[in-house]
């Protein structure tokens, strides 16, 4: 299984276009402390033509042409397969409107997830300008689901989603009644791999989730935040961490504590927030995540497992 992370940030970006935090700051001048980063994504294959791209992010042409495996060999076919959406929060969808080109899109995602996409939103008509252009495979919660090839034969990859604690899309916050499929991780399993790879890069609590991610030979992880009340410290929002869906990592009952004794050979934090100060390579909490064992996700970074 080939897997590439296409953006590494949380949904603003690194930097972030109205923020002026110190990483933002160091971002912008160029610093070699810090590595910008595009929004939370990856692309996963087995026979490395095909890919599957887990969530279409705002960047998602960037990022297409950051990576010569995506890039298109003959015609108007396009090397991605299918797209995974995890949540309906915009920096996972918004890239799939700029995926409008009358190339056929098959998206894999639960219902609840796939109606926010297309209920009541008429810019989602871009994509259903003609028969067959957008095509939704259900997921259902802890059902294996096998990802087709463009010609309908399997194509090697198979995922399973699984509700971890999350939250409805902000924008449909108060419009919908929530439900465990708003928000899942993944499981990624190959034909003849014993490996398996999850992918959770929201998730507000481990409840039911942490002995589901010792199956995983690979994890990414959320790491979103470094403290619960990060934003609230730095006087930039109002929000804590976990109310936002984002376990954080540092702390008693954070991630890095909580995961310290998975049996997961290989740990990554995504999905990485440009408040947060693992991105700076001297900070302590860099330190303090890298001694631990994890991996700090950049755009780009590969593995095969
Ligand atoms: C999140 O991960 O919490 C979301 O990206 C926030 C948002 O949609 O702005
Ligand atoms: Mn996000
Ligand atoms: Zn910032």
């Amino acid at each position: 299984m080939k897997i590439r992370v296409l953006g590494a940030a949380a949904g603003g970006g690194f930097p972030q276009w109205n923020c002026a935090c110190a990483n933002c700051q160091l971002a912008r001048a160029g610093s070699p402390r810090v590595t910008p980063r595009t929004e939370d994504s990856l692309a996963v294959s087995h026979d490395g033509s095909s890919w599957f791209i887990f969530n279409a992010s705002p960047s998602i042409h960037a990022q297409i042409a950051a990576f010569p495996g995506l890039h298109p060999q003959n015609g108007r076919v396009s090397p991605i397969a299918g797209i995974v959406l995890t949540n309906g929060d915009l920096d996972h969808c918004l890239g799939l409107f700029s995926l409008r080109e009358s190339t056929p899109l098959v998206v894999y995602a639960t219902d609840a997830v796939f109606r926010s996409l297309v209920d009541r939103n008429a810019v989602a008509r871009t994509l259903q300008r003609f028969e067959g252009q957008l095509t939704h495979r259900r997921l259902d919660l802890g059902v294996e689901t096998v990802l087709t090839l463009r010609s309908g034969e399997p194509s090697g990859l198979s995922i399973t989603a699984r509700p971890a604690q999350g939250k409805l899309p902000i924008h449909l916050d108060g419009a919908l009644a929530a439900s465990p499929e708003d928000n899942v991780g993944l499981w990624v399993r190959e034909s003849g791999n014993p490996h398996v790879a999850a992918y959770v890069t929201a998730a507000a609590s481990l409840v039911g989730l942490r002995p589901l991610l010792d199956e995983a030979s690979l994890l990414f992880f959320d790491g979103s935040f470094w403290r619960d009340d990060e934003l609230i410290a730095l006087g930039l929002g109002k929000s804590r961490a976990r109310d936002m869906a984002h376990l954080p990592i540092g702390g008693e009952n954070g991630s890095l504590a909580a995961l310290s004794n998975l049996r997961t050979t290989r740990k990554v934090y995504m999905h990485i927030n440009n408040t947060n100060p693992i991105l700076d390579s001297e900070s302590p909490e860099r330190k303090a995540v890298v001694d631990a064992g994890w991996t700090v996700a950049t755009d780009g970074m590969e593995v095969t497992l």
